[in-house]
């Protein structure tokens, strides 16, 4: 049996610094958060700002007051039905975090983009994650327009224009524009209503070989703690599709890296599941979507500090190839996004290049570049199939920027 707030979908959270995002979770989690166990909150809500949110229904009000994240409704007094469970990829809004930004939008089925109506539209992360979303190819948005307490009328209707305006073109075209206040919980009922019809839970196949997006791991044994009582390592992702259970074996590619007689190479790590907790609680089957822990018995050497994010974990012999270099189809964007000024010039050969493939962040040196395709041999190497999408960003000044998307080739 499922239980009924496990999570189901996972909604991103971006937009510039300071516009609003943590808040707007905090005002959609409600006592939520709370119910989060204390391996679980060190293990995967805190050390993410990630956090889970139910969304509710009072089967008594039949306007956009229905849509709530508390249990009982308050002005009928009765219990709330539950809708589905969502959980949050909270974005970091500092521009250097781009590639986690990146990262994390490898596992969005959808994405909240926060603008801030105090300021003019767009401010450099609001575009850099919308050209993000943008690339990854995430097309269910919903844009809320916040601090609209701090705004006169003339000044969000202007800002709500600069909004339309700015997304014409992009995927956010037409996206639903919602004016809220996060911090006075304003509107957010109707958030709540346009986010459920915008952005539906993907169909995915719960009978597939279970794949699972890992996007952070950690060892959540606090520093003194006895090999008696350690831990094993921890994972933080998504399942695509499949379902996992207690006592399943897994492997994760590409795997840890061995020295064998002054050679380096990559080998497959398998483990076994101890433990799932999805929607704050321990479950006893993981199902798709939504975000997951999952304990294993790995060393947790191996799961510090990210060790393995960016990895694919499912049955032994069931993952994508492993890919030490790669061959990809290239688009480059005409300007570098946030600077208009920049035009992007021809990928070259030799030069570095950062590439978001899936979870996996990796720097590559290009061994080969013509007009529309480029052969790159990675660092680091990544696990993924004909076809993944691949987000390239190129050194500029002290920045990596996003500069296009490939699609990598076999
Ligand atoms: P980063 O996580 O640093 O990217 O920022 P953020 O986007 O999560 O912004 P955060 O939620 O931390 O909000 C920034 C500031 O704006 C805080 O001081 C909030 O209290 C305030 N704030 C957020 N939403 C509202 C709102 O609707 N109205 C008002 N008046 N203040 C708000």
């Amino acid at each position: 049996m499922t239980s009924n707030n496990q999570p189901e979908v996972n909604i991103g959270l971006v937009g510039h610094v300071d516009h609003g995002k943590t808040t707007l979770v905090e005002a959609l989690s409600g006592e939520w958060t709370d119910q989060h166990s204390e391996e679980m909150k060190r293990g995967i809500s805190i050390r993410l700002g990630y956090a889970d949110a139910t969304f509710r229904q009072c089967p008594e009000c039949d306007d956009q007051s229905a849509y709530t994240v508390e249990k009982e409704c308050d002005e009928h007094g009765v219990e709330t039905e539950h809708l589905r469970t969502v959980s949050f990829v909270d974005a970091p809004g500092h521009e250097t975090l781009m590639a986690t930004m990146l990262s994390g939008a490898a596992i969005m089925d959808g994405a909240v983009l926060v603008i801030s109506a105090t300021e003019d539209v767009p401010q450099a992360q609001t575009e850099e994650h919308l050209m993000a979303l943008d690339i990854i190819g995430i097309e269910n948005i919903v844009i809320a327009q916040n601090k609209i307490d701090l705004v006169d009328a003339e000044r969000a209707r202007e800002n709500y224009e600069q909004i339309q305006e700015f997304v014409e073109g992009t995927v956010a075209e037409g996206a639903p524009i919602v004016p809220i206040s996060a911090q006075a919980g304003a509107n957010v009922d109707l958030l709540i209503e346009t986010v459920e019809e915008h952005i539906p839970t993907p169909e995915r196949d719960p009978d597939a070989d279970p794949e699972m997006l890992v996007a952070r791991s950690f060892d959540i044994n606090r520093p003194g703690t006895t090999w008696e009582s350690l831990l094993g390592g921890v994972l933080g992702g998504s399942l695509a599709q499949g379902r996992l259970e207690p006592g399943d074996e897994i492997e994760l590619r590409p795997g840890r890296e061995v020295e064998e007689g002054g050679q380096s190479e990559w080998e497959p790590v398998t483990a076994t599941i101890r433990s799932l907790q999805a929607g704050g609680q321990s479950v006893e089957e993981a199902t798709p979507g939504g975000l997951l822990g999952v304990g294993t018995g790995l060393d947790p050497s191996l799961t510090k500090g990210d060790g393995l994010a960016g990895q694919i974990a499912g049955p032994p012999g069931t993952l994508p190839p492993v890919h030490q270099q790669f061959t990809m189809d290239v688009q480059l964007l005409d300007r570098i996004v946030g600077d208009e000024a920049d035009e992007v010039e021809p990928i070259s050969t030799n030069e570095p290049l950062m590439l978001t493939v899936g979870t996996a962040t990796t720097v590559g040196t290009v061994t080969s570049a013509r007009d529309e395709e480029a052969e790159v041999a990675l660092k680091r190497p990544v696990c993924a199939r004909e076809g993944a999408k691949i987000a390239i960003n190129r050194r500029v000044g002290t920045r990596w920027r996003l500069i296009g998307i490939g699609t990598l080739r076999e």
